[in-house]
């Protein structure tokens, strides 16, 4: 279960102060696939990074099965962003000298899996999400963008997070490949009760999540 409670980010840029998430309070249960759709600066990135643990707000509460995400020390930080979350960046982050199942099989070393383990489990994610025997064994710069988000997609994966948070996770794909992540994405929803966030310019996608929300100036309101 995840319960936010009037969060602010504020930043300051010289005389200014922008507030980019502005008082959001909504809660997901476990298993539920919640899309935020928003213009561009409404504050979608800044949200899914506070939900992250990776940048605190400003004022209001994270909590995640009950424990507020925004006072845990730097030690318990680090364990539930390797333990608990599953973080697809809208510009990938991927570690570019090492391949795609390098990159897949990293978080899962932190994580402590031994390594045929992690090995096994990472073709197996890098399958799921389409990568072919040969793609999976590229360095990042040898493959496509739509490759690379599904190297980030199935990295996200790894540790078979409790919550999965996606910035635009099916940007750079095909709608065919838009769907079949969805799928992947939906079906984990329902079968290991991941909660799951992606932020999406696709209507149809934000269409068929079980939630719906929209974040305009820094504010959340559900939408249908
Ligand atoms: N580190 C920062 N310092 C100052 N302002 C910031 C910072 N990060 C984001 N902002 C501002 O906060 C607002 C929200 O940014 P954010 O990246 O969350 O938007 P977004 O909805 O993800 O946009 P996009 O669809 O373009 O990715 C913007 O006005 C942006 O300029
Ligand atoms: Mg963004």
């Amino acid at each position: 279960m995840l319960e936010v409670k009037k969060i602010k980010r504020l930043f300051k840029s010289g005389d200014l102060q922008v507030a980019a998430v502005n008082g959001v309070s909504f809660s997901v249960p476990d298993g539920q696939f919640a899309s935020i759709v928003g213009r561009s600066g409404s504050g979608k990135s800044t949200l899914l990074s506070l939900l992250g643990a990776l940048d605190k707000p400003t004022s209001g509460s994270i909590k995640v099965d009950g424990e507020d995400i925004t006072q845990l020390n730097d030690h318990s930080l680090i364990r539930y962003r390797c333990q608990k979350i599953g973080f697809v960046f809208q510009s990938y982050n991927l570690v570019p000298n090492l391949t795609a199942a390098e990159n897949v099989m990293l978080p899962m070393e932190f994580a402590g899996v031994g390594a045929k383990e992690r090995q096994e489990r990472a073709v197996t994610l890098l399958q799921q999400v389409g990568l072919t025997e040969n793609e999976i064994g590229r360095k990042p710069g040898r493959l496509s963008g739509g490759q690379q988000q599904r190297v980030a997609i199935a990295r996200a994966l790894a540790n078979k997070p409790k919550l999965i948070l996606a910035d635009e996770p099916t940007g750079n794909l095909d709608s065919q490949t838009g769907k079949m992540i969805f799928d992947l994405l939906h079906g984990l929803a329902k079968s290991e009760k991941t909660t799951i966030i992606v932020v999406t310019h696709d209507l149809e996608i934000a269409g068929k999540t079980d939630r719906a929300f929209q974040l305009k100036d820094g504010k959340l309101q559900e939408k249908k």
